[in-house]
């Protein structure tokens, strides 16, 4: 998996040992955080208290029927809360810590809320890559539930100063900016075949060539779909044209790759149509043009394989 390795560029992190205290002081006492991971920030509490996992849903205005990824430092501790099968012991050793998200089946009074599952039998269960985070997990006696660190349909962030501007009174742990900048791949393994629920930097080919499978199709697979996967997501506040080919009045421009348009303002996603690039600047080139000074966000258009998929998924639910 070497190629994994490089498009997850190394970035060195640090935090003082204060930070780290004060940080973890504040999830033992029920109270949420902003956690810096290698694919976005999350908002952070005790995944086994149910007061602590209702602030993130209040905070949020997120939907209550939409389940949180549990987060743990590592495949082991996990293991105490989920059920492993072949599948998720072959993935887990392939891609842990990383931007992998696991659903499997509960264990029976695991003792996550029942909040963070809205109720379901299964468990989304992620162990994350960023050393802040995994500093953190490492110092705490129980598992972190983390959503992305937005208020519900808006854009995921992928520095401390995006979750500050949304929640300016929350306690952001800055990790600097992520690396990878786009959600972490969630891969159903509780039916009869592994299905991808959301695209992410790991791609079908990645999953694929370590199981040694065909994975499922999700429209067609007897899983439930992530219920968060509402077709409107990640959505800036102004309209957002893709896979343009001209450009509006008034419009800013999101480029991939070198071009002839001009346009007032324009972020280019990669200039050499590195994919990976441009997975990583998303969320922050969509936020940085979220202006009401401008009629819409023009996108030109992104080739739809490998981490372009993920790409595009985020696009097209922002448009929705
Ligand atoms: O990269 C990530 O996964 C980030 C960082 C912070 O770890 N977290 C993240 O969480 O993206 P969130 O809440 O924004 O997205 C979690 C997705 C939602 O679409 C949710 O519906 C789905 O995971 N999910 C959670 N538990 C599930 C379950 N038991 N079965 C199916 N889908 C589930
Ligand atoms: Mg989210």
């Amino acid at each position: 998996m070497s190629t994994l390795k490089t498009r997850m560029k190394k970035e060195i992190n640090h935090i003082t040992s204060d930070a780290l205290e004060r940080a973890q002081q504040t999830l033992r006492n029920g109270d949420l955080i902003g956690l810096p991971t290698e694919t976005v920030y999350g908002l952070a509490a005790n995944a086994l208290s149910d007061k602590a996992v209702a602030k993130i849903y209040t905070l949020k205005e997120r939907p209550r029927f939409n389940p949180l990824i549990a987060h743990f430092p590592n495949a082991a501790e996990a293991q105490k809360y989920v059920h492993f099968n072949e599948w998720a012991k072959t993935l887990s050793e392939t891609f842990w810590p990383g931007p992998l998200t696991l659903i499997l089946k509960k264990k029976e009074d695991c003792g996550i809320s029942l909040l963070a599952t809205a109720g379901l039998d299964t468990l989304a269960v992620r162990v994350p890559a960023h050393p802040i985070a995994q500093l953190l997990l490492q110092g705490l006696e129980f598992p972190l539930v983390a959503p992305s660190a937005n208020p519900s349909e808006s854009l995921s962030p992928t520095t401390a100063q995006h979750v500050k501007r949304s929640f300016p009174d929350l306690l952001v742990v800055d990790g600097g900016s992520c690396t990878v900048g786009l959600e972490s791949t969630i891969v159903d393994l509780t039916g009869n075949i592994p299905v991808i629920l959301r695209p992410g930097l790991l791609t079908k080919n990645d999953i694929e060539k370590a199981l040694l499978l065909t994975l499922g199709d999700k429209a067609e697979s007897n899983v439930i779909k992530a219920p968060g996967q509402l077709k409107r997501h990640y959505a800036p506040s102004i309209p957002l044209r893709l896979n343009i080919k001209n450009l509006h009045e008034g419009e800013a421009l999101l480029s991939f790759g070198p071009h002839t348009f001009t346009a007032r303002k324009e972020i280019n996603l990669s200039l050499t149509c590195n994919l990976e690039e441009a997975a990583g600047n998303l969320f922050a080139a969509l936020a940085e043009l979220d202006s009401s000074q401008y009629k819409g966000i023009a996108v030109m258009p992104i080739p739809n394989d490998g981490i372009g998929l993920a790409v595009n998924d985020r696009l097209n639910r922002a448009s929705a």
